[in-house]
């Protein structure tokens, strides 16, 4: 059987072995709604210009209803013989309402359909990343307000660096995931443009209206030149970009849910629901959710490289090569939208343990800036103040004691210019709250920053 689409230029059939190799509808059916809503656009702005009568519009309204019906309901038969999604609903149109059907693709092209439909297709995924970020945000946002005062070690080369608040650790992803949804949105401003119009590459011959189409489907612009139009997929490589950063983001915080749940650390515990056990050893109780999403980052970074590396050979204009966009997007998208959902689910199963953190912060003089800095606030340069507690330092370790061990006659051996209060600026309670500016960990600082957030996630 030859295909029916264009068979009248073909002399055999297509072997099944390029058939399967070339169709993709049983990747690009999941276009199939807004292949409907793309072509029913199409079909009113055609009407309106007298392309075609009401009478045909009518038909293909009513055709289209009963095609989504029949998706809806598992009944539709998707055919490999019919290659892709679009000329599938097409041959089906046909079938249910004759030459109206038959219609629908004056002045239109598979190129400029597929690359509408993408569109569509990607901006609704988009919205639900938005919807999502935000969602996870506001799940940190909470997880920083219970724990504003909650005192952990930060950290610089995997040593303890400073004491910082657990609040003003979480409200740090809050900013990564903030910026995430900026470059979502923007990204957005570039995908909600409209192909159609374009056709196979040179614009139709029809008197179109593309205004109107964009208008009908909810597009800011049009695109402004037809070869650009059909053949470049830069919107889905950027959006690839801005999902490979979200994982970024999701696996950096998945390597500090890991290192924290460690039992040698066990700074936080993730509920149960989360967590796999071993099937040899008993004990176990794994951090699955973010070793996955921190191995899934892979796939969407090999995700953006796949598609730069598939356009960047392409001549204008549009190229079958193109096909290949819709697997890695769709995987990239799906991988962002499952992974950002149970974050935010499993950031609500987070239980916290101050008195490890605390433990923790104890240890490895993290408050050893804070006595450099009170020198220099007594006068002494910093540099000379940073010698005077490095020397306090390495006594200390010798002793094996922390720098509040030591008496303030001992600590009064390393600088004159110590006196009482010391102990005080030695405190972890000290440390944060004497950071009290915007950005610092403070927390003052912390509840100031979290008022923000809820204003802006509001
Ligand atoms: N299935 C095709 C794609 O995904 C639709 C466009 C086909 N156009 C063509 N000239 N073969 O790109």
């Amino acid at each position: 059987k030859k295909s029916e689409a264009w068979s009248a230029r073909f002399s055999e059939p297509v072997s099944d072995l390029v058939k399967r190799y070339t169709a993709s509808v049983f990747f690009d059916k999941r276009l199939a709604e807004f292949d409907i809503q793309g072509s029913l656009a199409h079909a009113q702005m055609l009407a309106d210009q007298g392309i075609i009568s009401s009478g045909d519009l009518a038909d293909i309204g009513r055709g289209m209803a009963q095609i989504r019906a029949e998706i809806a309901a598992g009944s539709f038969e998707w055919l490999l013989d019919l290659e892709d999604v679009h000329l599938n609903i097409e041959k089906r149109l046909t079938e249910l309402v004759g030459d109206a059907g038959k219609r629908l693709h004056t002045g239109r092209s598979r190129n400029d359909q597929v690359a509408t439909d993408i569109r569509l297709w990607l901006r609704n995924a988009i919205d639900d990343i938005l919807g999502l970020l935000r969602d996870l945000q506001l799940a940190l946002v909470d997880l920083a307000d219970a724990n504003a005062d909650t005192i952990l070690p930060g950290f610089t080369h995997m040593q303890v660096a400073q004491p910082v608040t657990f609040g003003h650790h979480m409200l740090a992803y809050v900013e990564m995931f903030r910026r995430d949804a900026e470059r979502m949105t923007d990204c957005r401003r570039r995908v909600n443009r409209l192909p159609l119009g374009a056709a196979a590459l040179a614009g139709t011959t029809f008197p179109i209206d593309r205004e109107k189409v964009a208008a009908l489907l909810g597009f800011e612009e049009v695109c402004r030149n037809s070869l650009d139009a059909v053949s470049d997929r830069d919107f889905a490589i950027e959006f690839c970009a801005a999902a490979a950063l979200v994982m970024t983001h999701v696996s950096r915080m998945s390597e500090e849910l890991v290192i924290w749940m460690s039992p040698r650390v066990g700074f936080i515990d993730i509920a149960d629901r989360f967590c796999t056990g071993s099937s040899i050893m008993p004990q176990k109780k794994n951090p699955d959710v973010p070793e996955l999403a921190r191995g899934k980052t892979g796939r969407v970074n090999g995700h953006l490289i796949a598609l730069l590396t598939l356009m960047k050979g392409q001549p204008l204009a549009y190229n079958k090569d193109n096909q290949e966009d819709k697997e890695p997007l769709f995987d990239a998208a799906d991988t962002v939208i499952d992974t950002l959902r149970i974050f935010a689910d499993m950031a609500r199963g987070i239980t916290v343990r101050p008195e490890a953190m605390r433990a923790a912060a104890l240890q490895g003089y993290a408050t050893a800036t804070d006595l450099a800095d009170y020198l220099v606030k007594k006068g002494l340069p910093f540099r000379d103040a940073h010698e005077a507690v490095a020397h306090a330092v390495r006594a200390c370790e010798l002793r094996g004691c922390d720098l509040t061990d030591l008496s303030l006659d001992e600590l009064r051996g390393f600088s004159p210019l110590i006196g009482e209060e010391v102990f005080a600026v030695l405190t972890l309670e000290g440390s944060v709250a004497a950071r009290d500016h915007v950005g610092g960990t403070a927390p003052n600082q912390v509840r100031r920053a979290i008022a923000e957030a809820r204003a802006r996630l509001a």
